[in-house]
C-alpha cells in the first residue's frame, strides 16, 4: 500500500544553527516542501540581516534537497509599522514567547498587556504577518496552556483583523478556542497527538518525551486528535520537532524537546490509517497551512508505502522519538 502526499509542510520546526543545524536540515528538507522556521536561537533572530543570514545558512545545510524554509522573525513589542514594512518580504510572521517560558526565550515578552503590544500588533495587521504564539503562562506547569487560553480571547477579541497561531497546542480548552474565534489558528505536533504525561512521567522518566509544552491528559489527546483527524480547517501540522544532543537530554536539568523530523510523515500515516482517515492527512499536512497561509509551496511528491522502518538510535548524537522502533510506514522516494 502507497500514499503519496503533495508538498508535506512542517508549520513549526526548530533546525537550530552550525552543527546541529547540518545534521537535522536534510532530515526535514527529504520529507517536506518547507517549514515554519523557528527563531529561538541564541541570541533570537530580531533583525533582519541575522533573519537572511540563518535561511541562507539554512540553504546551504539542506544539500541537495528542495525544500523552503519560510522565515519568523523573534517578536519584540518594540517592533514598529517601518521596521516591519522592511521585514515583510522576508517573513511569515512573527514568534511571541512569553519571556524565560521555553528554550532560550529569555528576550521574549513579559507583559501581554494589549495596550503595550498594540503598535506592534496593528501594524501586523495592516501588513497582513501573523502572530505565532507559543501560549503558556509561569503557572503549575499542567495548566499553563488553559490559563494562556485568556490571552488568546483578549488578543482575538481585541485585534480580530490579526491572524493569530495558537502553536502547538495541547489541550481541550484550546482546541475550543478555534470555533469560537474566527482569527484563531493553531498547529498541533506529532508528539501530542501520540502521548499523555503518563508516558513521559507515569512510569520510568523519559527524557526523550519531555517538552513544553507538556504532554496532557487523555481527553486532551482525544480532543487534538479529533480535530487533526477530520483536518479541521484551522489546524495544520507543526511538528515543533526540536533537537537536542544527547548530553544536555540523559542529564540532570534536560532541555525541552522531543525530536520527530525524521519520523514525522511516516508516524503521522500510520495514525490516520489506524484511524480510517487517511484521506485527510493530506490536508492536515499542507493544503490547510497553504490556505491559512496564503502560500503556495515547491511541488514535491512524497510517496510512502506501508513497509517497516526502523528508527535509528541517533542521527550524530540526536536521539529521535521511537529510536530504535519499528514504524509500519516508511518513504518510499520524492519526486
Ligand atoms: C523548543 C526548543 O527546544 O526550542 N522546545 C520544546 O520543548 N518544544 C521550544 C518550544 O517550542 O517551546
Ligand atoms: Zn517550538
Amino acid at each position: 500500500m502507497t500514499l503519496t502526499l503533495h508538498s508535506p509542510l512542517d508549520m513549526h520546526l526548530h533546525l537550530r544553527d552550525e552543527a546541529m543545524l547540518k545534521v537535522v536540515a536534510p532530515l526535514s528538507a527529504t520529507s517536506f516542501a518547507g517549514g515554519i522556521i523557528m527563531p529561538n536561537l541564541v541570541p533570537p533572530i530580531t533583525t533582519i540581516s541575522a533573519l537572511v543570514a540563518y535561511k541562507k545558512r539554512i540553504i546551504e545545510a539542506m544539500g541537495a534537497h528542495d525544500f523552503e524554509p519560510l522565515m519568523t522573525l523573534f517578536f519584540k513589542d518594540s517592533y514598529d509599522f517601518k521596521f516591519l514594512s522592511e521585514a515583510k518580504p522576508y517573513i511569515h510572521g512573527l514568534k511571541l514567547y512569553p519571556s524565560g517560558i521555553t528554550t532560550n526565550s529569555q528576550g521574549g515578552v513579559s507583559n501581554m498587556d494589549i495596550e503595550a503590544l498594540r503598535e506592534t500588533f496593528e501594524a501586523m495587521i495592516a501588513l497582513d504577518i501573523p502572530l505565532l504564539v507559543h501560549g503558556e503562562s509561569d503557572g503549575f506547569v499542567m495548566d499553563r496552556e488553559r490559563e494562556f487560553g485568556l490571552v488568546y480571547e483578549n488578543f482575538a477579541q481585541n485585534f480580530p483583523k490579526l491572524k493569530i497561531i495558537m502553536e502547538h497546542i495541547t489541550t481541550k480548552e484550546s482546541v475550543a478556542l478555534l470555533d469560537r474565534y474566527e482569527n484563531l489558528y493553531a498547529t498541533i505536533t506529532l508528539h501530542h497527538l501520540l502521548i499523555t504525561l503518563d508516558d513521559v512521567a507515569g512510569g520510568m522518566l523519559q527524557p526523550h518525551l519531555f517538552c513544553k509544552p507538556i504532554a496532557k491528559r487523555p481527553e486532551d489527546r482525544e480532543a487534538l486528535l479529533d480535530v487533526a483527524l477530520r483536518a479541521h480547517p484551522k489546524v495544520m501540522f507543526g511538528s515543533d520537532s526540536a533537537p537536542h544532543p544527547i548530553s544536555k537530554k540523559e542529564c540532570c536539568g534536560c532541555a525541552a524537546g522531543v525530536f520527530t523530523a525524521p519520523i514525522a510523515l511516516q508516524v503521522l500515516a500510520e495514525i490516520f490509517e489506524q484511524h480510517n482517515q487517511l484521506e485527510h492527512l493530506q490536508a492536515f499536512v499542507s493544503d490547510n497551512a497553504k490556505r491559512i497561509y496564503h502560500y503556495r509551496p515547491l511541488e514535491k511528491k512524497v510517496i510512502l508505502e506501508k513497509s517497516p522502518f526502523l528508527v535509528p538510535a541517533s542521527y550524530d548524537g540526536v536521539v529521535p522519538m521511537m529510536a530504535g522502533r519499528n514504524i509500519s510506514w516508511s518513504i518510499h522516494s520524492v519526486v
